[in-house]
């Protein structure tokens, strides 16, 4: 297939399969990845499920510090920088360019708590066409007197602003060409208690309202990052307070939101939280559903994991921050293994890359590290397997497809986006990346596909369709190539990037 942009733009994805099934007998049901030209290829879009927009101009800076000095110290000063509308859109104006860039197609942003910053953030991602979900931090305490919100009414109305103010974005104007993405907004309002400590428990009560009147509202936050903030967040939280603010209680079904317990604090005696968990304290106003995110999740209790799987909330994954600030290693192959729901999230600057390549090379990392501390018997060699979730996970490395299929579908799924994003699928949109591993990418650290050096590729040479060329050996070639981009790749990979069909970055983008 010679890729040309402007013919891409005028295929549905039904199309650019079927030309490829005739080309390459793949059949249309299962690409993930499409081989393009030689050390070019086509891969559903990154979903970047956690990250801060406002600390990206932070990356790098104060990493010797945890948790909670860390956002003292470095994050908050940052942060409060953007009650300034100018600086914040001239912040965020380079930060979601170079987001996209990256290959970034879905993004879950936290602003900062500011309403018209945020609201800034919102229109510059709207403007980019990229497929996001903006969110303003709620923080009504345990926070600086110099960046905290008044008051849980305060926060509450801001956030109603803000959520209004994003579902009245207009949808892009269409494109050339049929796109699925036609006659909607990509970006989307999401609620976003900062964490359980920077909120009192009547913010959470309200946000918890809020989110029961709908439905459809996404959520995300932080849990179970770091051991002090673990022990701080149960201190704030007994259980006499859960049981007097708390709207939620986990004996009740999960979504069984009513009229009743809506207006109505006070809740009959057999509510009991026997301990209180972090899960426990955002079940309790109930925040834990299908489409919340929940980011880190890296010392889960056992009760926990039961309540994140009841409620079908998601994990993000953000293993470079998870190590940077040395909040520990998430146990993401066991979390699979239950059935629990995982993406990949970058944290900046928790992180220290917006990339999710990044993230993918630091999470293959991170479940070797369990690995290394799982029973011997447990650790023996293993295939990988293509279906991330079949077989147990728990003490092994995560193989090349899981990495991928938590940077994609995997990612989608804590959006509930499966059915629209997530990979290349017929009947979806098209969010997809062109990679170009060539050495002309200048990316020196992958060995150009067209150095004709019989080193990295297996396969190489030869035109597709020849005797001797592709076919036999494509799938295990593309393999190859894939996992080479995963670890070895950066953004100068990235060549173009579409989201529904709309070319909105890449390093080819507006040459
Ligand atoms: N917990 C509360 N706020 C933050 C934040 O900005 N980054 C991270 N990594 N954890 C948090
Ligand atoms: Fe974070």
């Amino acid at each position: 297939i010679k890729f040309v942009e402007k013919d891409v733009n005028v295929y549905k994805v039904e199309e650019i399969l079927q030309v490829i099934e005739n080309r390459y007998g793949i059949k249309k049901d299962d690409v993930d990845v499409c081989v393009l030209n030689d050390g070019e290829f086509l891969i559903p879009g990154f979903v970047d499920t956690h990250t801060h927009a406002p600390q990206v101009p932070n990356i790098g800076s104060g990493q010797q510090h945890e948790l909670l000095d860390w956002l003292s110290e470095v994050t908050f000063p940052m942060e409060a920088r953007f009650k300034d509308v100018t600086f914040a859109r001239k912040a965020y104006t380079s930060v979601v360019r170079r987001i996209i860039d990256c290959g970034t197609t879905t993004c879950c942003y936290y602003g900062t708590l500011h309403l018209e910053a945020t609201k800034v953030l919102a229109e510059i991602v709207h403007q980019m066409g990229q497929r996001a979900f903006v969110g303003k931090c709620n923080m009504d305490r345990h926070s600086p007197d110099y960046y905290v919100e008044p008051s849980p009414e305060r926060s509450l109305e801001d956030t109603k602003e803000l959520i209004s103010y994003i579902r009245s974005l207009t949808p892009p104007p269409p494109t050339s060409s049929p796109t699925y993405g036609e006659g909607e907004s990509l970006v989307k309002p999401i609620l976003t208690p900062r964490f359980a400590i920077s909120c009192s428990p009547e913010l959470l009560a309200s946000l918890g309202n809020l989110a029961s009147e709908d439905p459809t509202l996404n959520i995300q936050t932080h849990i179970s990052e770091n051991e002090s903030e673990i022990v701080f967040t149960k201190s704030l939280f007994p259980n006499e307070v859960l049981e007097k603010f708390g709207i939620n209680h986990h004996h009740h079904n999960h979504l069984d939101f009513n009229s009743t317990h809506k207006h109505n604090h006070k809740h009959d005696t057999k509510t009991k939280h026997t301990t209180t968990t972090y899960a426990g304290v955002y079940d309790a106003f109930g925040l834990l559903r299908e489409n919340t995110i929940l980011a880190h999740a890296v010392h889960l209790e056992e009760e926990e994991i039961e309540i994140v799987k009841r409620t079908g909330a998601g994990i993000s994954h953000c293993p470079t921050s998870n190590f940077n600030l040395r909040s520990g290693f998430a146990k993401v192959g066991m979390l699979l293994d239950k059935g629990i729901k995982v993406g990949l999230g970058t944290d900046v600057s928790g992180g220290f890359s917006p990339s999710i390549l990044t993230a993918i090379q630091h999470a293959s990392i991170c479940s070797k590290v369990v690995s290394l501390s799982s029973p011997p018997s447990s650790s023996s060699p293993t295939t990988p397997t293509s279906s991330p979730t079949s077989s147990s996970y728990t003490s092994r490395q995560l193989s090349v497809p899981t990495l991928f299929y938590l940077s994609t579908l995997g990612g989608a799924s804590l959006c509930n986006l499966t059915s629209q994003i997530g990979s290349l699928t017929p009947g979806k949109q098209f969010d997809a990346l062109l990679i170009s591993l060539r050495s002309n990418s200048g990316n020196p650290s992958i060995w150009g596909w067209d150095l004709d050096l019989e080193v990295g590729v297996r396969g190489s040479g030869g035109e597709p369709g020849e005797e001797g060329g592709r076919g036999k050996g494509e799938k295990e070639e593309l393999e190859g190539l894939l996992e080479r981009f995963l670890f070895c790749g950066d953004d100068r990979n990235v060549r173009r990037v579409w989201v529904a069909g709309r070319l909105v970055g890449g390093k080819d983008f507006g040459i």
